[in-house]
């Protein structure tokens, strides 16, 4: 991994600590006899933007949860900051955030308190100082009026968004975020990717996107992977995004809805 060229800041404090690299090595994956990530290797630079699109079921997942250690390789190795991402002391040494596919909120809890949860229990800062942070996030992400509220009562968008507040408290080194602009209009999605861009540029936190939605790739990121069927197929910036010179990845990035498919002419009858 090349010398970090930058530090993180942190939104809360305005301290500056090294940015973090990550570093994904022929890392292979199976459950079973099901092969799930092929010989995939990529790095991500300290704070960097990476998106890392694939169709359904393609392995994206599986690969951001190697990263904060929640799966372990079957082979090969994944670092974070030049440490093996799958030991325990890693995550205590980096401080990184996954914002998961479906939110992952406890529905039994406030907004405020699922952001409260976290430094509450890391001892992070008194009542006080806890509720300056959550406050702070939950303004950086436009939810102020949604502190008192359950899950249960907010939006899609808004979910998405108090997810992406809860990882802004931890005060994250490294963000992960699973698909978060998916189920949202438009608008929303650009707002989320708006969202992600500015905390990378202001914070200059290294953030890692899984998505579909190739706007965002090419609008937010410094490089783009595309994996299909568990092979990092593509690796590139997003302008080499725009003239793919793999088949399969260029099929995927512009697919062709094919109103003779005989599965459509059945629907007719
Ligand atoms: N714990 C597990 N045990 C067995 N199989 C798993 C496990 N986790 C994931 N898989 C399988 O691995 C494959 C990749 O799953 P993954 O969740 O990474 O897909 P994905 O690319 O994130 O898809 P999507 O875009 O739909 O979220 C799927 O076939 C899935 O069923
Ligand atoms: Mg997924």
């Amino acid at each position: 991994m090349a010398e970090a060229p930058s530090t993180t800041r942190n939104p809360f404090t305005h301290v500056e600590t090294p940015a973090v690299g990550v570093a994904v090595e022929d890392l292979c994956k199976s459950f079973g006899t099901f092969e799930v990530l092929k010989h995939v290797s990529f790095s991500v630079a300290p704070g960097e933007i990476f998106v890392l699109m694939g169709p359904s079921g393609s392995g994206k997942s599986v690969l951001l949860k190697h990263i904060v250690g929640l799966e372990l390789p079957s082979s090969g190795r994944v670092t974070v900051d030049n440490r093996d991402a799958a030991a325990e002391e890693t995550r205590e040494q980096v401080r990184m955030a996954l914002v998961f596919q479906a939110g992952a909120l406890f529905n039994s809890m406030t907004v405020y308190d699922n952001l409260a949860l976290y430094p509450r229990e890391h001892r992070i800062a008194d009542e006080a100082g806890i509720r300056e942070k959550v406050m702070r996030a939950l303004q950086i992400l436009s939810l102020e009026n949604a502190a008192e509220k359950f899950p249960s009562e907010l939006s899609g968008g808004m979910k998405k968004r108090v997810a992406i507040a809860r990882a802004l408290v931890m005060e994250p080194q490294l963000m992960l975020y699973d698909e978060p602009t998916s189920e949202l209009d438009p608008v929303m999605s650009a707002t989320i990717a708006e969202i992600i861009a500015t905390l990378k540029d202001q914070y200059r936190v290294t953030t890692i996107v899984v998505s579909h939605d190739r706007d965002l790739a090419l609008n937010i990121s410094d490089r783009v992977g595309i994996l299909m069927g568990g092979e990092l197929l593509f690796l590139g910036t997003p302008a080499e995004l725009r003239t793919p010179t793999d088949p399969r990845v260029a099929d995927f990035l512009n697919p062709k809805i094919d109103l003779q498919n005989p599965r459509f002419k059945k629907l007719e009858t």
